[in-house]
């Protein structure tokens, strides 16, 4: 047994009855955060969970590992979440359930060539003419995209990344390339994420170039995005039993009141999970977007927008964490980007790694795995990974050259992970991948 395996079972009981009992589907109560703001009011502690804007690790509360004062920072991996974007999902009626448009006028959006090419921008226009107009809000946003707050909401991030990772402990000396290797899905609000972070750690990046990588996207590890039919398998069989369909028949008064007023009776993505309602919702509070109201005067009312962010933490932690199964159907969906992680440890293991900081930008189902996958969902439920959520893994090296491993989510040290062998946490993440992962994903 190893010491990760020991830490796990020494998880107090308490603990363990939060998991339980938030795994009772007729036990949901409101989640307790903010949905409303990328601000988290004052009077409510730093870390508190904000769906808008996840707290992350800044100067004002880091401390270097107490216990070990001469120890030095030598290597980190951080994957970060994106920041907040519009609706990834749209009601059959779109438009009409928009009281205010969609503004993203101050936000171009840059794809091109690369030289000798212009660099070509675009803007998003919705005519007022155009014939399929009721499918989609007014405004100048696509569906999906990152807004402006989003970017300044990333820049912030990297510029508070900086002041621990750079001015406190002096561990990245500029932002360079040689050092700093990035990584994001193919999605273009990763890859905003990514350049509104390197500005934010360095504003001269602002007009610079600074390249990340991607994998091609039907194998993309990161969303992810590989085919995984064995998976798909494990997960049908654990939502088709009571733990899961529950909590489905308990809310269908709910269920009924949502699809009135938006539309959406009888559509079977809507129906199998509150993932939808859950996006559509806090897209627009995020943005202080009112809920949807419809033509006739029908309005999402806040309590059961409350009901469905809570609802929506049930159906994440079930999922990727807490059904039987989850373990099986979290590691053959993530197996291929733990494998890079143990990969990147191991490199600096061996002396063989050539960057500072590996830098991951993904989504929430990029964050709600690994969080999973490094046993966060034994200390306490995992709940939705919010926007701009992060998972930090630093290794520090003591005196006597020995190295360990620390991990903050959301700011905050894990419980357990204050100070792991690097060998323990090199085992740790390889323990989640399932050998023949291939073959496990093909099977029919
Ligand atoms: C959206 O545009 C249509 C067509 O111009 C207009 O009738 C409608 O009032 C607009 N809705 C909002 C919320 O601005
Ligand atoms: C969109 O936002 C920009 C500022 O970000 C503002 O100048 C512009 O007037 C807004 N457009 C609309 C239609 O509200
Ligand atoms: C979990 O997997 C086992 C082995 O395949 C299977 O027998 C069991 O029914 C699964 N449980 C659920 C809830 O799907
Ligand atoms: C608006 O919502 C109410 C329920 O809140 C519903 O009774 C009504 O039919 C809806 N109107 C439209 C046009 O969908």
């Amino acid at each position: 047994m190893n010491r990760y395996v020991a830490w796990l079972l020494r998880i107090p009981v308490l603990c363990y009855l939060a998991a339980l009992s938030s795994s009772q589907p007729g036990t949901i109560t409101s989640a307790a955060g903010v949905y409303s703001s990328s601000v988290t009011p004052a009077n409510l502690p730093w870390n508190t969970y904000n769906y808008c804007n996840a707290p992350h690790v800044n100067g004002e509360h880091y401390s270097k590992p107490t216990n070990h004062p001469h120890a030095e920072l030598k290597y980190m991996n951080a994957v970060i979440r994106h920041h907040k974007r519009t609706p990834d999902n749209l009601y059959p009626q779109e438009n009409e359930l928009n009281s205010i448009p969609w503004n993203c006028t101050n936000f171009p959006q840059f794809n091109f060539g690369g030289s000798p090419a212009a660099q070509i921008f675009h803007n998003t226009d919705v005519p007022s003419w155009h014939p399929f107009l009721s499918l989609f809000w007014n405004g100048t946003c696509d569906e999906g995209q990152l807004t402006e707050e989003g970017l300044m909401d990333a820049v912030a991030h990297g510029k508070d990344f900086w002041e621990v990772y750079s001015h406190k402990l002096g561990f990245l000396e500029h932002v360079t390339e040689k050092h700093i290797f990035m990584r994001t899905s193919v999605e273009t609000r990763t890859m905003q994420v990514a350049g509104g972070f390197v500005a934010g750690m360095d504003p001269a990046f602002a007009s610079k170039t600074f390249p990340v990588t991607t994998q091609p996207s039907p194998i993309d590890s990161i969303p992810p995005n590989y085919p995984c039919n064995g998976a798909n398998n494990v997960r049908n069989a654990f939502q088709s039993v009571p733990a899961w369909t529950e909590h489905l028949q308990q809310n269908v008064d709910l269920k009924a009141r949502l699809d009135a007023t938006l539309g959406t009776a009888g559509l079977a993505d809507w129906a199998s999970w509150y993932d939808h309602f859950f996006d559509t919702f806090s897209s627009r509070t995020c943005h202080g977007h009112p809920l949807p109201c419809n033509s006739t005067g029908g309005c999402v009312s806040e309590a059961d927008a409350a009901k469905v962010f809570a609802i929506g933490d049930f159906e994440y932690n079930y999922i990727w964490n807490a059904a039987e199964n989850a373990t099986t159907y979290n590691q053959l969906t993530f197996g291929v980007f733990m494998q890079e992680l143990s990969q990147n440890f191991k490199l600096f293991r061996d002396g063989s790694e050539s960057f500072k900081l590996r830098f991951y930008v993904g989504h929430d189902g990029t964050m709600i795995r690994l969080a999973s996958a490094l046993g966060f969902g034994k200390i306490a439920p995992l709940r939705w990974p919010a926007l701009g959520s992060e998972i930090i893994m630093e290794v520090w090296e003591t005196n006597k050259k020995k190295n360990f491993v620390r991990v903050f989510h959301e700011g905050t040290v894990v419980p357990g992970y204050e100070w792991i062998p690097l060998d323990t946490f090199i085992d740790s993440l390889d323990a989640q991948i399932p050998e023949n992962i291939f073959e496990q994903c093909n099977a029919s």
